[in-house]
């Protein structure tokens, strides 16, 4: 018992469905493209999330233009640009977009939103040079958090990020994730304890 567990862990295997995954390493992040496994569905934002956690990863976030660039390069190399991927960017709750597995918000020295109207709610571009005749301060206020258009894909064929609908149901890429800002001073207790 014991024995399947780790064998688990260690394969990264899909454990419930008893499939093996293949995932990928790209410049030192470990990586789960859906596409690359023929059993993985399709799936809407909140279950390709749920589907990165069963397997002990999260929805990717692309904090850095050349991780941002990378993906990108490969997808397109390796055959899959013509494809949808959720990434872990949404503004759900507030107007901002922000990368939900790592908290950070987007990166403000580059932009691959696909428009800029997107860039300017991301806090990416100056608004009063690209959008003088509304108010977007207020429009990023104002904007439903719901999920309408509230969750980022890379939108093929240039994989440019595209604000969507979070019930579109799309491929997605995991990755693995570690928290690096934090010591977390655990303090051991009993539940015995008051
Ligand atoms: C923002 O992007 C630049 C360029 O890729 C990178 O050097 C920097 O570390 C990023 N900032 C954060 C907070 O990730």
């Amino acid at each position: 018992m014991a024995k399947i567990v780790l064998f688990c862990l260690l394969s990264l295997l899909a454990c419930a469905a008893g499939q093996r995954i293949t995932t990928i390493h790209l410049d030192g992040v470990q990586y789960f493209i859906s596409r690359m496994n023929p059993y993985s569905p399709e799936l809407n934002y909140f279950l390709a999330y749920q589907y990165c956690r069963s397997l002990g990863l999260q929805l990717a976030s692309f904090e850095t233009k050349e991780k941002a660039e990378s993906m990108t390069t490969y997808l397109k190399n390796a055959g899959y640009g013509n494809y949808d991927f959720w990434t872990s960017g949404n503004r759900l709750g507030t107007g901002m977009f922000l990368w939900m597995s790592t908290g950070l918000p987007f990166n403000a020295t580059f932009d691959f939103f696909e428009n800029s109207a997107d860039a300017i709610q991301a806090g990416l571009l100056d608004p009063v040079d690209h959008n003088s005749n509304t108010s977007p301060q207020r429009t990023a206020r104002d904007s439903s958090s719901g999920a309408e258009k509230g969750c980022v894909i890379l939108k093929q064929p240039t994989l440019k990020w595209m604000p969507e609908d979070c019930s579109a149901v799309k491929d997605f890429i995991c990755e693995q994730t570690r928290c690096y800002y934090y010591n977390y001073g655990s303090i051991p207790v009993s539940s015995a304890q008051g």
